[in-house]
């Protein structure tokens, strides 16, 4: 299990790579686990300058593991791991780099509302089918994606689900920029090596006036899973979210 989600230090950067190839590296709660705490003990530790989290080939990631999604919606117990995650991504100390290639589903797109670079190839696709599964928006993104978006954006990616190439990503200001998909690691980590080179402090300071107000955005984030818990048990998110589970054994 624990290899789902690799941990590597080259120099001042620390890659968590996301590594779930078959199932498209769709999110388990161990999986968020280890992202957490690899975020919390890289901020913790001065050795560490910047984040870099990265994908396999084709898949950055499917989202949140469904079958998770599915065990909440029928009475289950869901934990604390989601949450966690998601405020030691609004809490995170240091700069955030992603490199995403493929599939860009859900938490594999709002994950990288929290970034300060992103880059994407030219396959990539961005979509989050929240209110298509019944769901409602997370991680902060019903704030976040309005500012980077524009209001008309952010309904088309958070309201409608509409796919966003990488090309229309970067147009969109979603992600800063495109590139081949064997340059994709070489030019994260480049970024990445630039940001580590920084003076810390100075750019500390540049990215906390640059982010805003934490406190809104946690704030924003609770009301969001209320919701989002409340919808996992409703209908509509069960209806499509065992139309999901059951698709493959049907046919
Ligand atoms: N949760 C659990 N399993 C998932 C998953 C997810 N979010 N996304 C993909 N998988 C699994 C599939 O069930 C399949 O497993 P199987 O081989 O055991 O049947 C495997 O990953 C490969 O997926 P598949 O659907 O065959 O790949 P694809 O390339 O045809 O399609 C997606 C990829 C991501 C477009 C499609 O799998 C999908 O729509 N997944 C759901 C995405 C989603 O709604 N995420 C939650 C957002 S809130």
């Amino acid at each position: 299990m624990t290899d789902h989600i690799l941990i590597e230090r080259q120099g001042a950067v620390q890659i968590i790579r996301m590594n779930r190839p078959d199932k498209k590296n769709a999110l388990t709660r161990a999986m968020y686990a280890k992202m957490s705490a690899a975020l919390v003990e890289g901020d913790a530790d001065p050795a560490v300058r910047v984040h870099v989290f990265l994908g396999v080939p084709g898949a950055f990631s499917a989202g949140n593991d469904l079958a998770d999604f599915l065990v909440v919606a029928t009475g289950g117990e869901g934990g604390n791991e989601v949450w966690d995650f998601l405020m030691a991504l609004a809490k995170a100390e240091k700069p955030m780099v992603s490199g995403v290639d493929g599939i860009a589903v859900g938490i594999g797109t709002t994950l990288n509302l929290h970034c300060d670079l992103t880059f994407a190839t030219p396959r990539t696709l961005f979509r989050t089918p929240f209110v298509d599964l019944g769901l409602v928006p997370e991680a902060g993104s019903s704030l976040l994606a309005p500012q980077i978006l524009g209001r008309q954006g952010a309904f088309a990616l958070l309201g409608l689900g509409e796919g966003f190439s990488a090309e229309r990503a970067k147009s969109a200001g979603l992600i800063y920029e495109v590139v081949a998909g064997d340059a994709l690691e070489g030019a994260v980590l480049a970024a990445a090596d630039e940001i580590a080179a920084k003076p810390p402090q100075a750019l500390k300071i540049a990215r906390d006036l640059m982010r805003g107000s934490r406190e809104d955005l946690i704030a924003r984030i609770k009301v969001e899973s209320e919701h989002f818990h409340e919808r996992l048990k409703s209908d509509e998110a069960r209806a499509a979210l065992t139309a999901f589970m059951t698709r493959k054994k049907a046919s």
